[in-house]
């Protein structure tokens, strides 16, 4: 039984991370069995169950599309906003409805974020006694032993710690076309409203050979695309000696000539000169950044603790604009920070127009327990938030439709990820510029880079011809 401390999962020291090598129990223990797993947040949690699922059929089970056939329901959970904590509990009732009504052996399982919360640890002490097993981030490659070691009660497996690199681990991919590659693993930056510094563990950097390794190997199982993944991507390799920047190694993932190279997420704080000469010399490495922006006062961002002014940031935009040809931005943005005035939020919208971003996130601030921002005084009342949310998203979709219908009757290259619910034959995938394109075609173009005319622009996607 270990259950996570906030405390210690601030700790940041000196000493260096190790690297290690899983050693992966595979057996036929659970063969038959099968898994239903549901993933929310972001792609850091995709690519998290991607490899669950590869751990999950290590031992004999299968995947299954509904919790009713399923003997192991797992809920890999995201702890950035208080809505994704309601959802988790909403279909955790489900699932205590299911084992109580018609499966009593079912085993259910939360990872992930939440888990590394100890509030969230409590509150399935104290009310969801039907859970079988919690375990964290730090531990995710032990699954299969804490499910082959029989659980009578409620099992807590939940390090809070700085965390290490853990190398040989295997996935089951979502896609055979596009792929998520881990580079860095944890934030350092300890923004003020983010509790991913606590629930992910120190910044920590994996091997370059190790990452380039799996992007030839990926390559060769013929993937179009990549994504290169962490918190903070643009500061891989910042807490290792002897190890190449962010701009030296997506100039390497470059040469191994994949089709299409991606990375998320940027923090403009970490964003070097040498990165854009990168980007734009490499014609596989796409045009598209998503620049979380958060705010657009400086006196916000200060309490932020962003460390980047907002004519900063807008440099670094413009930069970004000049030097990339076709570069499409995209950003985050949270209103009602404790503290946020009308002149505050003023200063945001002025960001917005003077960015017209291609399309952004945006949320309203959830208080984070643990979080400084959450003690700080002068919370905002939530209908305030509401109305900037809404007054915030007006601008937002106006600028990306307007910036979709620059596309109109230009020809553009998509690759295609699959079919589209837009009707027979329609398929759908993305430009390098990540606009989400649906297009008609007669055979099939599944996994293919095809050249598609523009002929219809929305806010969200764009419609075109083969
Ligand atoms: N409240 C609201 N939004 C948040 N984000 C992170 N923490 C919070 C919070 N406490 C947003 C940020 C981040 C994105 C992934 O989620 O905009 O970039
Ligand atoms: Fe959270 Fe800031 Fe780290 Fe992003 S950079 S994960 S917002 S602490």
């Amino acid at each position: 039984m270990n259950t996570p401390d906030l405390k210690k999962a601030r700790i940041r020291t000196k000493e260096k991370v190790k690297h290690i090598d899983a050693n992966i129990v595979r057996s036929n223990a659970f063969n038959g069995k099968k898994y239903y797993i549901k993933t929310y947040g972001c792609q850091m949690n995709e690519h998290d169950s991607e490899l669950i699922k590869n751990l999950l059929e290590g031992i004999g089970f299968l995947s299954v599309d509904s919790i009713e056939e399923a003997d192991l329901v797992i809920l890999n959970t995201c702890a950035i906003r208080e809505n994704a904590h309601d959802k988790v509990f909403g279909f955790l009732g489900r699932c205590k409805h299911e084992k109580e009504k018609n499966n009593p052996n079912m085993i259910i399982a939360v990872c992930g974020c939440m888990a590394q919360e100890p509030s969230v640890c409590e509150e399935i002490q104290n009310k969801h006694k039907y859970i079988d097993l919690v375990f964290g981030t730090h531990n995710m490659h032990n699954l299969p032993t804490y499910l082959l070691n029989k659980m009578d009660k409620t099992d807590f497996e939940v390090e809070s710690k700085e965390g290490e690199v853990i190398e040989n681990l295997s996935y089951t991919r979502d896609s055979n076309i596009s792929a998520w590659v881990n580079i860095m693993y944890g934030c350092d930056k300890f923004c003020t409203y983010c509790i991913v510094p606590y629930t992910r563990g120190k910044q920590r950097s994996r091997r370059s050979e190790k990452i380039l390794e799996e992007i030839k190997e990926l390559k060769k199982e013929g993937y179009k695309e990549i994504t290169l993944l962490g918190q903070n991507v643009n500061a891989y390799g910042k807490d290792l000696e002897d190890e190449l920047s962010f701009a030296e190694l997506l100039e390497e993932a470059a040469k191994t000539n994949i089709d299409r190279i991606r990375f998320v997420t940027s923090h403009p704080w970490d964003f070097t000169d040498e990165m854009i000469d990168v980007i734009a010399k490499y014609d596989n490495i796409m045009p598209y950044i998503h620049l979380p922006l958060q705010s657009g006062s400086d006196n916000i961002l200060k309490k932020m603790g962003r460390r980047y002014t907002k004519e900063e940031y807008l440099t670094l935009f413009n930069k970004l604009k000049t030097k990339i040809k076709g570069a499409s931005i995209t950003t985050d943005i949270i209103v009602g920070f404790p503290g946020e005035t009308t002149e505050d939020f003023n200063e945001t919208l002025d960001v917005v127009d003077k960015c017209k971003y291609d399309g952004a996130f945006t949320f309203i601030y959830s208080p984070r327990i643990g979080t400084p921002a959450a003690v700080m005084t002068n919370q905002i009342d939530e209908e305030e938030k509401r109305n900037r949310l809404h007054t915030l998203n007006e601008k937002i979709n106006k600028y990306s439709l307007e910036s979709n219908k620059k596309y109109l009757g230009k020809t553009v290259k998509v690759l295609i990820n699959g079919h589209s619910d837009k009707g027979d034959n329609m398929y759908s995938g993305y430009t390098d510029s990540m606009k989400l394109v649906n297009v008609k075609s007669n055979k099939d173009i599944i996994g293919q880079i095809v050249d598609v005319k523009i002929t219809d622009a929305k806010s969200f996607s764009l419609d075109g011809e083969l």
